[in-house]
């Protein structure tokens, strides 16, 4: 697995699995389990996923069997929107590191940029301090919220992960992320399947020429434009499919050409969207 340093120093894998939406905790184990053995290495969750529990036992299950090793693993989590502040955050770190039995996390992230954020943030910087936390980051963080965020903060975020594909592509924002210091990882890699991506004729014509579908151009086009990739799949085929994007190289044409599918707009969620704010801001999540 390739990997990229962070403005820490740490190193992060280019390419992760997601367990968005696995809700099944057996099958969740599952996935993270042929996902350590076809090669994946990161692994990103979230407390609003409620499945940090199985990432975590299927991962110390592939340590305790020898497979991997957990320096090896790099394990993201998120916190949520009612845990800002207060001394929540910190809390809510300490009970993500329960669930899932481990010492430490490599990367915690502010899953949305509303409400107490700020003090969210300062209680990051204090862990990040601590030894349990590797790596602190955003996530959804527009362009404006970013620069809010690093006027106040002590430690500049290491990641902001954002919603990108073929047809999201933030070509602007991802470089001025990078001049920030601020690595881009994409979450909705795959468009989260809408949108046609999979028979998408630019994508299903360039893969055509590398012996690709247009699911593994996607991911490619993701990793060589500077992002770290996230992908879910729950089929073991596909999963084995989303990993193999790195015995081939697109052209600086063909990147040019994806980038003409951008539609300049989220498919999935509209963070400016002040609707978007209340409904986040009401989701309580459960015990
Ligand atoms: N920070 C945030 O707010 C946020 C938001 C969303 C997601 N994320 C993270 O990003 C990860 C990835 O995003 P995502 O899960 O939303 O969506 P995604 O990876 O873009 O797309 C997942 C969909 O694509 C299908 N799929 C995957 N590989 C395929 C292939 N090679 N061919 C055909 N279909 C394929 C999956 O189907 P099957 O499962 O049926 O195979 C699933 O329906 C998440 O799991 C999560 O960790 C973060």
């Amino acid at each position: 697995m390739q990997t990229t340093r962070l403005n820490n120093g740490i190193e992060m894998p280019v390419l992760g699995y997601g367990v968005f939406q696995i809700t099944d905790h057996e099958e969740c184990q599952r996935c993270v389990r042929q996902a350590i053995w076809d090669g994946y290495r990161l692994f990103d969750t979230a407390t609003a996923y409620y499945n940090e529990q199985d990432v975590g036992k299927a991962c110390r299950e592939m340590v305790k069997d020898g497979a991997v090793s957990r320096e090896d693993l790099f394990l993201t989590t998120k916190v949520w929107l009612q845990d800002y502040g207060d001394g929540k955050t910190m809390q809510s770190v300490e009970r993500s590191l329960k669930k899932m039995g481990m010492d430490y996390l490599d990367l915690v992230l502010l899953h949305q940029p509303f409400g107490n954020w700020q003090a969210a943030w300062r209680e990051l910087e204090e862990l990040s301090c601590s030894g349990l936390v590797r790596a602190i980051g955003a996530s959804n963080f527009t362009e404006k919220k970013l620069e809010e965020l690093l006027d106040m903060a002590r430690i500049i975020p290491s990641v902001n992960q954002i919603e990108r594909h073929p047809f999201y592509t933030e070509d602007r924002y991802i470089a001025r992320m990078k001049r920030m210091g601020v690595q881009a990882e994409s979450w909705g890699a795959l468009c989260e399947g809408l949108k046609g991506i999979f028979h998408n004729q630019v994508l299903t014509r360039i893969g055509e020429r590398y012996g690709k579908s247009a699911a593994q151009v996607a991911i490619r086009w993701n990793i060589q434009t500077g992002c770290i990739a996230l992908v879910k799949s729950v089929r073991p085929e596909k999963m084995e499919e989303d990993i193999e994007v790195f015995d081939f190289a697109l052209t600086q044409d063909e990147i040019r050409e994806i980038a003409s599918l951008d539609t300049g707009h989220s498919e999935i969620i509209d963070l400016e969207n002040p609707v978007t704010e209340r409904l986040l801001l009401k989701a309580k999540l459960l015990a």
